[in-house]
């Protein structure tokens, strides 16, 4: 019988494509969310359950009352830049309140437990492509905080009667246009919604190092379309029920685009310029980010099948030309008929 899931952070800009896909494989979706962006989201595919990770009664409630037997969590703050200079809002939601959420989903007997984790656990690559077994020395507090519930999750594990799979996002992007959600941080701080703002509002898109070692001098990263991510999530409870086996995975292409090529291809698809400025390095970022994903596939049998450059932005696109055009666009992440 398919599982109960709760999805923390389930009206988030992943969280929400991973409860909509899970609905869509037949799972109860329980959607926990703090609306921490006041965001409008009640779609009629799963409940929604408005609540704080540390809140620890709300949370065996919400478990008790519906029967929840898995948890994904992907609730965290996110902006790699705010982590160095507001570590201590990450150590809190990241950190502290996390474990405060795992622990009470533990005694509350939750079992099967899939963890939102990120590249930036790797720190400056040593070897490329990214293998899960490459050195960790997360660069940031971000980084940080996803490898100490890494760890945590290690030790539930041995100490309890616990499953998990750990997935690590490289870049995720583009939208599911089509359902109604996408992406809307506030503030946004990723590239290819900021520079498809830029070609909307022509206020230039600030191009963050050109004068890395890469073949055109701007970084390199992997995207991956977050529907593919979302399906990995299935995938990783399908492998849990089968194997019951704990692991890490990388969620990414195995292929890295310049911030240019990004740049070319938004102007490519949609006929129009990208204005530019051009600016001394962002702190924190390094050259090339790109995944091996060979674990993923070999284990969870996964393959990301919607991540062409192409289609991520014309998905993105998409999505943004109707947050554009909608007069609310400032108060929506996701919004689902
Ligand atoms: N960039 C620009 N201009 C912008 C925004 C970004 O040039 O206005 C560049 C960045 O410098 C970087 C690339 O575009 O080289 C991608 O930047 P994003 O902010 O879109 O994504 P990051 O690679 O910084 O961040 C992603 C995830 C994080 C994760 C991180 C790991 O979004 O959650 O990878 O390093 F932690």
């Amino acid at each position: 019988m398919k599982k109960n899931i709760l999805v923390a952070g389930g009206a988030g800009y992943i969280g929400s494509h991973i409860a909509y896909l899970l609905a869509a494989h037949d799972y109860q979706v329980v959607i926990f969310d703090s609306f921490v962006y006041d965001q409008e989201f009640s779609p009629s595919w799963a409940t929604v359950v408005k609540g704080e990770i540390a809140d620890t009664k709300l949370v065996q409630e919400t478990i008790k009352k519906y029967d929840i037997n898995a948890i994904v969590h992907c609730a965290a703050r996110i902006e790699v830049g705010r982590s160095v200079t507001d570590p201590a809002d990450f150590y809190q939601t990241n950190l502290i309140d996390t474990a405060l959420f795992f622990e009470a989903a533990r005694k509350s007997g939750v079992k099967t437990y899939i963890f939102s984790s990120s590249c930036a656990v790797y720190g400056d690559p040593v070897t490329l492509p990214l293998h899960e077994s490459h050195s960790k020395n997360p660069l940031n507090p971000y980084g940080k905080t996803k490898r100490a519930i890494e760890w945590l999750l290690e030790d539930y594990a041995q100490a309890y009667d616990i499953q998990y799979v750990t997935l690590r996002y490289f870049n995720a992007s583009g939208a599911l246009p089509e359902v109604g959600i996408g992406e809307c941080h506030d503030p946004e701080t990723h590239l290819i919604p900021l520079a498809i703002d830029a070609l909307q509002t022509q206020r230039p898109l600030k191009i963050f190092g050109t004068d890395y070692s890469t073949p055109d001098g701007t970084a390199i990263r992997d995207y991956v379309h977050v529907i593919d991510i979302a399906k990995a999530h299935i995938q990783a409870l399908e492998h849990l029920d089968k194997t019951a086996i704990s692991g890490y995975f990388n969620l990414g292409t195995g292929e890295g685009h310049s911030v240019k090529k990004v740049i070319e291809t938004i102007e490519s698809i949609s006929g129009k310029k990208v204005p530019i400025l051009e600016m001394p390095r962002r702190e924190g970022d390094t050259a090339i980010l790109v995944a091996d994903a060979e674990e993923a596939r070999r284990i969870l049998n996964w393959k990301p099948e919607h991540s062409s450059l192409e289609f991520i932005i014309q998905s993105a696109l998409k999505w943004e030309l109707i947050r554009f055009h909608d007069q609310r666009q400032k108060k929506i992440i996701v919004s689902v008929a």
